[in-house]
Formats: structure tokens, sequence, C-alpha cells
């Protein structure tokens, strides 16, 4: 209302200014004051786009020059430690395949201070995830009980996101970026979610294909931000049940089809994993440490990819890796306890 009063006697204030002085140029006159008293307005009463809190500021940064999409991973301090899961992850951006320009488009979203504190120290666009009454920090947090509560409070804040206008590949740390996945993923507006496959049965429009939300792709608009509300929602009636349990129940039971969610469910040979691991070097954009039951494991078996991705990149013959820490003795140390 005050804006547009405002307006009027700029634009009132102007006209006489014109009649004032028209002479023979008074059009070109008028039409230049006029540019200029637009350009005073725009300047003087469009409020200038500020961040309103920490998390649109970290969100704007991330996805400046990308179309409000940015990458998010979270990190706790098991994988942030010197020469663990945060150093691996980041070391296949730089070896892979016009990965390396991604980094300035991820959010790393820290679940402790010590996480933070090393996202911080490497230059990177950092957000702490606070939440009441857990110290994620401590010791506990690696029991059952506050994990869960983690990944739920993890869930919150990637709906969060999406109410925010804000659209993102969410990749767990122990995910290999090899090439650039905005380049395989399916580029149709049509298309809401593009979920990460434990094992890919061809076709890319099957609820029977088993998800992982260890990398997924997801666009935000009003299906999306249903579907998150509905999967949080989900949790006291949960009895538990981990969050990645409780979402692929609801691919498979139809409830995320019949939201109007349009789903799409990624190749393996592209987005691949060691559950599935077919090994096709020319197309493979990503490689997950699934089936692995421990971090150490999962740290031998993802530096052999990065050894074997260097080796292809040489041009010289890649020799079988068969990912025997994850699949093999990382099961075989959990039956010994
Ligand atoms: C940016 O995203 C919006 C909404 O998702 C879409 O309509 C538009 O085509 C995108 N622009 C580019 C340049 O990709
Ligand atoms: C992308 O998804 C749309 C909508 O489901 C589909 O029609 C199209 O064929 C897909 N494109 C590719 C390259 O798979
Ligand atoms: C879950 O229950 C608690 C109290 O029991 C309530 O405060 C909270 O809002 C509920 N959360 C959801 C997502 O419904
Ligand atoms: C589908 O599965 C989800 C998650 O287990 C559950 O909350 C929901 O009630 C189920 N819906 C139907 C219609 O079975």
């Amino acid at each position: 209302m005050r804006s547009s009063e405002k307006r009027r006697w700029t634009v009132s204030c102007v006209m006489a200014d014109a009649m004032d002085h028209a002479k023979g140029h008074a059009a070109w006159l008028v039409l230049g004051l006029l540019l200029l008293s637009g350009l005073c307005y725009a300047f003087i009463w469009t409020p200038i786009q500020a961040p309103r809190d920490e998390l649109d500021r970290v969100l704007q940064a991330a996805s400046r020059g990308h179309n409000r999409t940015l990458i998010i991973t979270v990190l706790n301090k098991a994988y942030s430690e010197n020469h663990g899961m945060l150093d691996l992850f980041l070391r296949s951006f730089s070896l892979g395949d016009g990965t390396r320009p991604l980094l300035s488009h991820l959010l790393l979203v820290a679940v402790d201070q010590t996480a933070y504190d090393r996202c911080v120290a490497l230059g990177l666009h950092c957000y702490k995830l606070v939440t009441d009454g857990v110290d994620f920090s401590g010791e506990e947090f690696y029991m059952a009980g506050n994990f869960v509560t983690m990944m739920w409070r993890r869930t919150q804040f990637l709906g969060e996101v999406l109410r925010r206008g804000y659209s993102y590949i969410f990749t767990d740390a122990d995910v290999m970026w090899l090439r650039n996945p905005f380049k395989t993923l399916n580029q149709s507006l049509e298309v809401d979610v593009q979920f990460s496959c434990d094992g890919f049965n061809g076709r890319a429009d099957d609820p029977a294909n088993s998800i992982n939300t260890g990398f997924f792709f997801v666009r935000s608009n009003t299906q999306t931000i249903t579907l998150f509300n509905a999967w949080y929602e989900a949790k006291n009636s949960s009895g538990g049940m981990k969050e990645q349990d409780v979402l692929k129940g609801m691919v498979k039971n139809g409830t995320v089809g019949e939201m109007g969610v349009r789903v799409r469910y990624l190749d393996t040979v592209y987005f691949g994993g060691f559950c599935n691991d077919r090994r096709d070097f020319e197309r493979l954009t990503t490689m997950h440490a699934n089936c692995c039951r421990t971090v150490r494991a999962k740290l031998v078996d993802l530096g052999l990819v990065l050894e074997d991705w260097r080796t292809y990149r040489r041009g010289e013959a890649v020799p079988p890796n068969p990912h025997k820490t994850c699949l093999v003795d990382s099961w075989n140390e959990l039956h010994k306890h």
C-alpha cells in the first residue's frame, strides 16, 4: 500500500519536472526521467533478498549459479576424522571426471561440533544441525536410540530444505563421486524424486526396486514437500523403525505413488554400490559402500575403488575387485561379537 503511494508520488514529480522543461526534446526527457525514477524506485523500494537465517544463508551460498539446486551430505564426528570417510569423499570429487567444481555446491550438515569444525577448516559450506536435548557428539551417539533420533532429525531437516524451495542431491559420505550425476539424472521436470537402488530390475518406474536413501535427487515442489512431511509424520507410529525403512515401506506399498509423487529408480550401472557391483567404469557415476557393515571396511574398499578408477583413467586394465573387506570380512567380524 505504502510503496504504491510512493511510486505514484515519484511518477507525478517526474511529470511535473518534465513539463517545466518541456521544449523540443520533451518526449526524450520524459522518457529518460521516467527511466531514472524507475531505477530509483527499484533500488529504494525493492527489498534486497537478504537471508533470513543461517540456513537460508548457506542454502543460497551452496546453490549460487546452480538454479536453487545443491548437494547435501550429513556428517558426524566419526566420519570427519583425519584420513576418514570425509577425506575419501572429497578425494573422489578431486579424482572424478568433472566433479571438482561441484564442491562449491556441496553443503556439509554437521550433527556435532567436531564435524562442524572440520568442515569450516576445509573451507566448505557448513551448517550445524541443532537438535534439542540430544548431544550427538557424545559416545552415546553410537547407541541405537540416539542414532534413530538423529536420523529422524535429518529427515525433518531435508523436508525443511524442500519447503524453502531448494532441490538437492542427498548423498551419504560413503558414496564416491566419479562423474557429474546431474548429467546422468533425468532432467525432466516431470520427475520428482530419483532414488538409487540396492538392486535394479531394469524398470526405472517400478516401485519393486529396492531403494537406498544413501543417494537420491529430489526436486522441490508441492508433491515432494507433501511426501517429506508424511515421511516425518510417520515417525511416531514407526515403532522405532529406521527412517530409511519407513520410506521404503511408503514406496513399496504405494503411498508415495498415491501422493502423486513421480519417482524414478536409478540404474546401478550408473549409480552403483557394493551390493550389486557391475563395475562398468565407462558408465559408473557414483559408487556407494552399501552392503558393508563397518566404517573400517568401507574405508578399505572405497579406497580400492578410487585406486581402480585411477587405473581406468590411465587407460590400463582394471583388476577384479570383489570388495572382500566389506562383503565378507565386515560381516564375519560382526558374527564374532
Ligand atoms: C530451474 O529450475 C526451475 C524449477 O525447477 C525450472 O523451471 C527451470 O527450467 C530451471 N532452469 C534451468 C536453466 O535449468
Ligand atoms: C525422463 O523421465 C521422463 C518422465 O518419466 C521420461 O518420459 C523420459 O523418457 C526420461 N528420460 C530419460 C532420458 O530417461
Ligand atoms: C510425536 O509425538 C510427540 C509427543 O509424543 C509430539 O510432540 C510430536 O509433535 C509428534 N511428532 C510428529 C511428527 O507427529
Ligand atoms: C505404508 O507403509 C508406511 C511405512 O511403513 C506406513 O506408515 C503406512 O501406513 C502404509 N500404508 C498402507 C496403506 O499400507
